[in-house]
């Protein structure tokens, strides 16, 4: 089952303190923006990668999109403010495709067995988030005293990436956009719809590089499934 793919590539990556955008940062000599750009280049069922990137940036992103030979960016458009906003960039250049999946360019380790069965959840049901059960004990904290323990066995930490039919995810977008709406992920904006969503489970590989730490893990995880 074909999908094209809304890839947010514009964040300022505060939390790595690299200085520069962290998706330029490498893992085994290669650009994560790289890696995460290979795995749907490598999927025949990714019909078109639309890319929001930072307009400063977008020079040097086309010179690498060339090194590496990455054919299947159909878009780069500027990205917005918050990660919502890159999102909806990549939207509105996006052509109509059944399916599509919206991934953080910040998640290098994401398989195509995960996205077949998001692209397959989302064809039939509408709408599929990757995901992870809770590994740790889960408390409420307000003020640095306990308040509540949840239970843990309801609990997923949401990944990307997140699957949808287009114009499930497109009435989503505009009705935050209209509204004025800011959701940390598409799953919420499409929640206030009152649509139901899937959860596929993902795997603990699938992290987010988002701190110094997520580095060295990664770097872990490339040595690992090289063994
Ligand atoms: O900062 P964080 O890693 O949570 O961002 C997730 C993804 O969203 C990253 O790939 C980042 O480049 C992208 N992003 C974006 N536009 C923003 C903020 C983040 O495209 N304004």
């Amino acid at each position: 089952m074909d999908y094209v793919v809304a890839l947010p590539a514009a964040g300022s990556g505060k939390r790595m303190g690299a200085g520069k955008n962290k998706l330029f940062l490498t893992l085994a000599n290669k650009p994560i923006l790289i890696h995460t750009l290979e795995v749907f280049e490598r999927d025949p069922h990714c019909t078109g990668i639309f890319l929001a990137v930072k307009q400063e940036e977008r020079e040097y992103i086309q010179s690498l999109l060339n090194e590496y030979i990455i054919t299947k960016v159909k878009g780069l458009p500027n990205g917005g403010k918050e990660r919502q906003h890159s999102v909806h960039a990549c939207l509105k250049v996006m052509e109509d495709a059944e399916i599509v999946l919206v991934h953080d360019a910040a998640r290098p380790f994401i398989t195509h067995s995960v996205i077949r069965r998001l692209v397959k959840t989302a064809y039939e049901k509408g709408a599929a988030v990757a995901g992870v059960r809770a590994k740790d004990t889960m408390k409420k904290v307000k003020n640095g005293i306990i308040v509540e323990t949840v239970n843990r066995d309801d609990l997923w930490s949401i990944q990307t990436p997140q699957a949808f039919r287009f114009e499930l995810l497109r009435q989503a977008e505009e009705d935050a956009e209209r509204t004025g709406f800011l959701g940390t992920d598409e799953a919420m904006l499409v929640e206030r719809l009152g649509h139901e969503i899937h959860i596929v489970e993902s795997s603990y590989e699938n992290i987010k590089i988002t701190t110094k730490e997520d580095l060295i893990f990664g770097e872990a995880i490339i040595k690992h499934r090289q063994l």
